[in-house]
Parts: C-alpha cells; sequence; structure tokens
C-alpha cells in the first residue's frame, strides 16, 4: 500500500509510504488519499486527520512520470484535483508531521491543514515555475494570505526552499522538533484536538477558515492553466530532464 489509513484514538492518520520513489504520489495514491478523507469524515470513529511521510520524506509532490505521461499523451488525470477539492473541503481538522522532503504539493497542502509540524530536517520546496508549470492546490491564494505576498513570491515564482526554521519564522509550521520526537509530538496535538467537545470544534474551525467556495474556485481556476502548463513544452522538456538527471535547461530552447 502507498498510503497507509490507521485509525485510533479518533486520530485518522493517513501516510504516504512509497519511499523508494521519495513518496512521490501517482493517480491512484490521489485516489486513495481523498477516498480516506472522505471515509474519515464521514466515520464517527475519526474526529481528526493526521498526514505524515516516512523518515526524510513527507513527499516529493506529484509523480513526474504522471506528468510526463500527460504531456506526451495531451491529455490530464483529474484525480490530483479530485483530490484538491476533497483536501478543501473537509471539516474535521487536519495535522501534519513533516520530515524530510515536503516538494510541491508537499509543501502547499500545508495551507490547508491547522497545525504543522516539521522536524529539523525538513525543507519545503515549490519548483512549479522551474518545472514550467503553477502554483496549484490554492496556494496562489492561501500562501500570500498566510505567510505574505513577498515570502510566497519567493517560494512560488523564485523557488527559493526554505528549512525548518524558516518555515517556523514564516508562520506556517508551529513547532520545530528533532525527529525522533516529530510524530509523538504531532499525535500527541491530534489526540488533544480529538478529546475536544466535536461540534464547537467543528465550529471554530469552519469560523476561522471561512467559506471553503472562494478556495475551491482557485483551485478550479489554477487546475485550467495547470493542465495547459502541463501539457506545454517547456513542462515536457523539464520532466524529461528530471528522469535523464540533467538540470533544466532554463532558456527553455529544446522544448519548442
Ligand atoms: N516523481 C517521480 N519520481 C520521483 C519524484 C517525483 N516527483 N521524486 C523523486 N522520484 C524518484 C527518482 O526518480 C528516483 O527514482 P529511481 O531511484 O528509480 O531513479 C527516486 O525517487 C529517488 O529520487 P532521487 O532524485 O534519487 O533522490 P534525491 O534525494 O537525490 O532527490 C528530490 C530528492 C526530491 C530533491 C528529487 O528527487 C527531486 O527533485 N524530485 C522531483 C521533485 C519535483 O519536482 N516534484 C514535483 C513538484 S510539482
Amino acid at each position: 500500500m502507498t498510503i497507509d489509513v490507521e485509525r485510533e484514538g479518533g486520530v485518522q492518520t493517513l501516510r504516504f509510504n512509497r519511499p523508494d520513489k521519495k513518496n512521490a504520489i501517482t493517480a491512484g495514491m490521489y485516489e486513495a488519499l481523498a477516498q480516506a478523507f472522505e471515509g474519515g469524515e464521514w466515520s464517527d470513529e475519526v474526529r481528526v486527520h493526521l498526514i505524515a511521510g516516512t523518515e526524510g520524506a513527507f513527499t516529493a509532490g506529484n509523480d513526474l512520470k504522471d506528468f510526463l505521461a500527460a504531456a506526451q499523451s495531451g491529455t490530464h488525470g483529474d484525480q490530483a484535483l479530485s483530490f484538491l477539492r476533497t483536501l478543501a473541503s473537509i471539516k474535521k481538522p487536519l495535522v501534519a508531521a513533516v520530515d524530510g522532503l515536503a516538494v510541491g504539493i508537499g509543501t502547499t497542502m500545508l495551507f490547508h491543514c491547522d497545525l504543522v509540524y516539521a522536524s529539523t530536517a525538513a525543507t519545503f520546496h515549490t519548483p512549479f515555475l522551474d518545472l514550467g508549470l503553477l502554483p496549484e492546490a490554492a496556494s496562489s491564494l492561501l500562501m500570500p494570505r498566510s505567510i505574505g505576498h513577498q515570502r510566497a513570491f519567493e517560494m512560488l515564482c523564485l523557488g527559493q526552499k526554505y528549512d525548518s526554521e524558516r518555515a517556523y519564522q514564516a508562520g506556517f509550521v508551529n513547532e520545530v522538533l528533532p525527529r525522533d520526537e516529530l510524530e509523538p509530538y504531532a499525535r500527541q496535538a491530534a489526540l488533544q484536538l480529538a478529546g475536544k467537545p466535536p461540534k464547537a470544534l467543528a465550529l471554530a474551525r469552519a469560523l476561522m477558515r471561512g467559506s471553503p467556495d472562494e478556495v475551491l474556485a482557485r483551485i478550479q481556476e489554477e487546475g485550467a492553466l495547470f493542465a495547459d502548463r502541463i501539457n506545454s513544452p517547456e513542462a515536457r522538456a523539464a520532466f524529461e530532464a528530471f528522469f535523464e538527471r540533467r538540470p533544466p535547461d532554463p532558456s527553455n530552447k529544446g522544448a519548442a
């Protein structure tokens, strides 16, 4: 299983478990994640979602083989978009425990979380532009809102990688912990939330997050542009460069 799901003490843990590929997310994994979130939303057994990866990798983002296949066939699977809609619509709190790599959606999904804990080894990187792509997961809306335009621009457009200290200072990480303390700490926070009166918690979260409509509309808008970009020569050249282990050609001379 590349997405593990466990329920205990009111906490549903979803874990990326494809360590040989740094937990890169395939179409099937998006489907499994969306199903697990939806199942947890409906179940009285679940009060809080917790998302985590494996040692050294939260996730390296969307599987670039899937992107390359989409670019080569002129199509784009809609599992990622459908997962993002689910992520933006959940009502129960979401806690993240991030160790190591958080690339692309591995970082942008954190702006849908309510508590984010990171290990000292965590890094946050959104290299969309270098891949000829665009910000997704409503990050073009949620990141400037959360960390300010300049920092969001630095991450999303300059492609600046943040370490966990910088992420903490920017305000999207609650605590930075040694790797072996990360998951117990995040779990404890999730269990603490699971012990709160559920109706009051749901209302407080809904008030703080506001209506999901704006976020869902932005996901849709970004998604349409993203699908075009995936099929662009620039993006195809960048995906091919990754699998040929060459640096992307910034001028994209080879992309025409
Ligand atoms: N999609 C598909 N495969 C991926 C992947 C991704 N996003 N990220 C890593 N992998 C695979 C590699 O191809 C490699 O597979 P192989 O062993 O069969 O060759 C394996 O995972 C290990 O990756 P590797 O690059 O050797 O590890 P690293 O520690 O040197 O570097 C990263 C890790 C994450 C920095 C690097 O793999 C990377 O830049 N990945 C792409 C990240 C990305 O652009 N994501 C999409 C954002 S929109």
